[in-house]
C-alpha cells in the first residue's frame, strides 16, 4: 500500500487523539510508521484513541497547537518525514458557542504550525498535509458540487475559521516557502462529513445515534432531509496518505489542494443514514425537531473529486451501504462487548477496507 513509503518513517500528527487523528494513527502504525502525536488532550469520553489502545503505541505529546515555539522544538528534535495537521475545534455548533476559541485554534493553530516549520529550518525532506474542510467553500446552496478553484467563504464561525486558515496557508506558502526549498512539500485537503466507529463528538449525527441506540432512546434529527457527503473515515485518510506519498516521492502536487468525497451520485440524507445504520442496530428511532437556534448549517454540500481521480487515481472504495455497515458494526461491537479493547477490531476494519479497495482496483491499495 502507498508504495510502502510509510514503513519506518516518522510521522507527526496534530490532533492524533481525535476521531480522524486516531484512525490515521492506527493505520500508520499498521504500515510500520513511528507516530508522534500532538494534541491538547483527549476530546471525548469514551474515545477511539483510548479504546484502540493508541496511548502505548504513539509518542503522545500534550500541547496547545498555538504554541509555535514548542512545535518548533518538536519538529527539530523529531525530524518528521510527514506531518498531518488535524488539530482543530471541529464542530459547527461549538463554533457558535465559542467563536473566538474556534478561530484561535483553527487559524492561529495552523499558522503556528507553519511558523514552526519555517523556524525549524529543516533541511530534510518532509511532506506536510494541511487538513481543512469541505466547508471552506462559499456555500451557494446550489445543486452542483464544489471544485478546488471555487471561491472560499463561510457564514458560521467554523466554516469561516477553516477558510481563513486556507488564506493564511496560501500567504505563508507564497511568502516563506516558495522557491526556498524543494524539500518541504505542502498540500491542502478538503473532505466532508466523515463517519465511522469511535466518534463520540457532541452534536454529530452518528455518535448521537449510537449513544441513543445503546440507551434505547430516540435520536433527535434537526434536518432529516439535509444531504451530506457521507464517507467512511478511512476514505479521506486513504486520499491524504496517497497525496502525502506522491508529494514526498516527486513533489508533483506541491501547494495543491484536493477534494476527497463520495461519488457525486451518492447523495443521501440524514434520514437515509439512520435507516441504513438501523439495518445493523435495529433499534434507533428518530424524533424530528425544528432547529430554533438560528444556527445555520448548509443543507446541500457536495464536492467534485475529479482532480483526485485524474491525478492521484483516488476513488472512494465503499458504497453508502458498506460505509454505514462498517460504522454500525464498530459501535455494535463496542457496546456489546462492553470492553475498552477495540484495537484488534479497528485494525481489522482497516485491513478489510484495504481488501475492498484492492478488489475494486483502487490504485493506492495495489
Ligand atoms: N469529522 C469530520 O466530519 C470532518 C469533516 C471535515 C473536516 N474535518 C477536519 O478534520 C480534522 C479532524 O477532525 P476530527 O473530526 O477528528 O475532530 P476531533 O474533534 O475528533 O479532534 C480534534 C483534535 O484536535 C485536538 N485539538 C483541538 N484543539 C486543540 C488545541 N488548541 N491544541 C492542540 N490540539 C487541539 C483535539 O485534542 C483532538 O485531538 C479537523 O481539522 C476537522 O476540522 C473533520
Amino acid at each position: 500500500m502507498f508504495n510502502n513509503i510509510y514503513k519506518n518513517k516518522k510521522i507527526l500528527i496534530t490532533g492524533h487523539t481525535g476521531f480522524k487523528g486516531s484512525w490515521l494513527s492506527s493505520w500508520l502504525i499498521s504500515l510500520g510508521a513511528n507516530v508522534v502525536g500532538v494534541s491538547n488532550g483527549i476530546p471525548t469520553e469514551p474515545s477511539n484513541f483510548v479504546v484502540s489502545n493508541l496511548i502505548s503505541k504513539v509518542n503522545d505529546i500534550r500541547l496547545d497547537v498555538c504554541d509555535s515555539s514548542c512545535l518548533t522544538e518538536i519538529i527539530c528534535n523529531e525530524k518528521p518525514d510527514f506531518i498531518f495537521h488535524m488539530a482543530a475545534q471541529a464542530l459547527v455548533r461549538e463554533s457558535y458557542a465559542n467563536p473566538l476559541e474556534t478561530i484561535r485554534t483553527n487559524v492561529l493553530g495552523t499558522v503556528s504550525l507553519l511558523d514552526a516549520i519555517r523556524n525549524s529550518q529543516c533541511k530534510h525532506r518532509m511532506s506536510v498535509v494541511l487538513i481543512t474542510s469541505d466547508k471552506v467553500y462559499a456555500n451557494k446552496e446550489w445543486l452542483w458540487g464544489y471544485r478546488e478553484n471555487d471561491e472560499l467563504g463561510g457564514i458560521d464561525p467554523y466554516s469561516a475559521s477553516k477558510s481563513a486558515a486556507e488564506i493564511s496557508i496560501s500567504s505563508y506558502l507564497n511568502s516563506f516557502f516558495k522557491n526556498k526549498s524543494n524539500d518541504i512539500l505542502f498540500s491542502i485537503v478538503r473532505a466532508g462529513n466523515v463517519i465511522g466507529g469511535g466518534d463520540w463528538a457532541k452534536d454529530r449525527i452518528v455518535p448521537d445515534a449510537a449513544r441513543a441506540a445503546n440507551r434505547n432512546e430516540s435520536v433527535v434529527l434537526r434536518s432529516p432531509n439535509a444531504t451530506r457527503p457521507w464517507q467512511h473515515v478511512l476514505e479521506p485518510l486513504s486520499g491524504y496518505l496517497t497525496l502525502a506519498e506522491r508529494n514526498y516521492s516527486d513533489g508533483a502536487f506541491n501547494y495543491e489542494s484536493f477534494n476527497f468525497g463520495p461519488n457525486s451520485n451518492d447523495n443521501h440524507t440524514v434520514a437515509d443514514l439512520i435507516n441504513e445504520l438501523n439495518k445493523t442496530w435495529c433499534k434507533v428511532s428518530s424524533v424530528i425537531e425544528n432547529d430554533v437556534t438560528n444556527q445555520k448549517e448548509a443543507n446541500l454540500l457536495k464536492l467534485v473529486c475529479d482532480k483526485a481521480d485524474s491525478l492521484l487515481f483516488w476513488r472512494p472504495a465503499l458504497r453508502f451501504e458498506e460505509t454505514s455497515f462498517f460504522t454500525a458494526e464498530w459501535y455494535r461491537k463496542y457496546y456489546e462487548s462492553k470492553r475498552n479493547d477495540m484495537e484488534f477490531f479497528t485494525m481489522n476494519q482497516i485491513d478489510e477496507y484495504a481488501d475492498v479497495a484492492r478488489k475494486r482496483g483502487i490504485h493506492w491499495a495495489k
